[in-house]
């Protein structure tokens, strides 16, 4: 869908907006999530947790979003984490240097080019200055991305807010290993926040400065990469890959592992199981890639790197990196902090091996919006509707009495609260007509409404209509809450 319609559907219905917009100079790169924004947002969360961390064992921390220095140093963050920027000679403002040069010559600038290799493409590819179109532009600078904060009255421990959630994770291996199981592999997930000083951020939340990270990182014995348990469940499952320098083609997790295209079973297995999860948030199979990345694009600590994009209107947006990061992050602490982490198994001492799916949540909440948002003509009317899969929609249901008297307000609340009793996520409305009613909860994608009406005081029935066929049919209030259950697990069809 055209940004335009998600931005105003997100205004319009308070989804998502830009935070501290009452003050004028507030910085861009922020946003506060409203009610329904934030409960889909959660939703998604929720079904990363049950379908990935929960099925496949992992354990789930919450940590803390700042960290000392040393962190980062050890990590790599103080000396690579970096943009390059370069300012405007005439307007003075800044831009990201390879975004500049990739608008000019439409094409992919490498992560790694020196800042003399920048100022070269400047010069080549005639950049002009977005702001004011002028043509001079100071030499390329390399600008760290960590956002610095003083603690303490004297501010004297330099720390930051993390730049990726995953070094918290890092951070506690030790302890969670050997107090949780004391065996690889090992999942640790976080559902948690990063941040990052982006020069510009930009198409909405994209790119934000404050970043909402649901990452995973699998701890292996690199000598076992291709000892996968349950790789049986993933063999036939096919890929959609597109290898350096190819067109994407769709490829058995099987196949792929035969050809050696990961480094080992264990990247295809996760990999697989990323794929399920982002059809689970109803992106279409056709919409999304597995692209390779050469040695140009990888993150410095990265050997292998896929990132995982989907196909919308802004193009293809990354939405998952998935890193094989070796042993780089616990060697590099390790030395650092001078604390052991490795770990003993089979008689053997070695340093673990992590494999990373590190996903944007709110870039996947926007992808997931833009997939499901449709713009139907009914006659006259225009119909606009979310088709979110059940899971992941604010609501299962919502209730509607037809008209607040005649008992028909005290008999809809009856059934929400029972509803709501047995833990089903539902929404009650008495306002405007029926018809508004509906539109309103289609907006936000809510897949199922109830309508109370003066036969349901007779026969102890109500009408149940589905969003996406508008279809309804009578269904006894007894069966509502089986039957809504069965309707959200996929179990059956409306
Ligand atoms: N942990 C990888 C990333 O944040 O991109």
């Amino acid at each position: 869908m055209p940004k335009e319609e998600i931005a105003n559907l997100a205004l319009r219905r308070s989804l998502f907006y830009p935070s501290a917009d009452i003050y004028p100079k507030s910085p861009s790169g922020f946003f506060d999530f409203g009610p329904d924004g934030e409960t889909i947002r959660r939703k998604i969360i929720n079904l990363w947790r049950k379908q990935l961390v929960e099925k496949e064992e992992m354990v789930e921390i919450f940590g803390s979003q700042i960290l000392p220095e040393a962190v980062f140093k050890a990590s790599g963050h103080l000396q690579n984490f970096n943009d390059p920027i370069v300012q405007c000679s005439k307007c003075n403002s800044l831009h990201r240097a390879d975004k500049l040069i990739e608008m000019h010559s439409k094409g992919i600038v490498p992560e790694s080019l020196s800042t003399a290799e920048l100022d070269k493409l400047i010069k080549k590819h005639s950049v002009k200055c977005p702001k004011c179109r002028g043509s001079d532009f100071a030499t390329v600078k390399k600008f760290n991305m960590m956002m610095k904060v003083d603690i303490g009255a004297t501010g004297d421990v330099p720390c930051y807010l993390r730049p990726e959630t995953c070094q918290t994770i890092f951070l506690d291996f030790s302890r969670l290993y050997k107090t949780m199981r004391q065996n690889l592999p090992l999942g640790i997930a976080q559902a948690g926040k990063s941040f990052r000083n982006e020069i510009s951020p930009r198409n909405s939340l994209i790119r934000e400065r404050e970043i909402g990270q649901i990452e995973v990182e699998v701890f292996f014995n690199p000598s076992k990469i291709d000892e996968v348990p349950n790789f049986a469940a993933v063999e036939n499952y096919n890929l959609n890959l597109m290898l350096l320098g190819k067109k994407t083609s769709a490829i058995s997790c099987k196949d792929a592992v035969k050809k050696k295209l990961f480094s080992g079973k264990l990247v295809a297995y996760y990999i697989a199981r990323l794929q399920q999860l982002y059809e689970a948030f109803g992106i279409p199979v056709s919409k999304m890639r597995f692209r390779e990345l050469d040695k140009d694009e990888k993150a410095f600590y990265a050997k292998e790197t896929w990132d995982f994009e989907v196909e919308t209107d802004l193009g293809w947006i990354e939405l998952v990196a998935c890193n094989y990061r070796t042993d780089y992050d616990l060697k590099s602490h390790q030395k650092e902090s001078q604390q052991k982490l490795a770990v003993k198994e089979d008689g053997e001492e070695f340093i673990p091996h992590v494999f990373e799916l590190s996903a944007g949540i709110d870039r996947t909440f926007y992808v997931a919006l833009d997939l499901a948002f449709r713009k139907e003509k009914r006659g006259a009317e225009e119909r606009i509707y979310l088709k979110l899969p059940a899971k992941i929609a604010p609501y299962l249901v919502a209730v509607f009495p037809l008209v607040k008297k005649d008992g028909l307000f005290e008999k809809a609340k009856e059934i929400f609260n029972e509803l709501n009793s047995f833990g089903i996520d539902v929404f009650f409305d008495e306002k405007g007509s029926i018809g508004k009613r509906y539109a309103r909860v289609d907006e936000i994608g809510v897949p199922f409404a109830i309508t109370v009406d003066y036969d349901s005081l007779k026969d102890k029935t109500v009408t149940l209509r589905e969003r996406d066929s508008m279809k309804q049919k009578r269904v006894k209030i007894e069966e509502l809450p089986v039957l809504l259950w069965k309707l959200q697990a996929d179990k059956e069809r409306f």
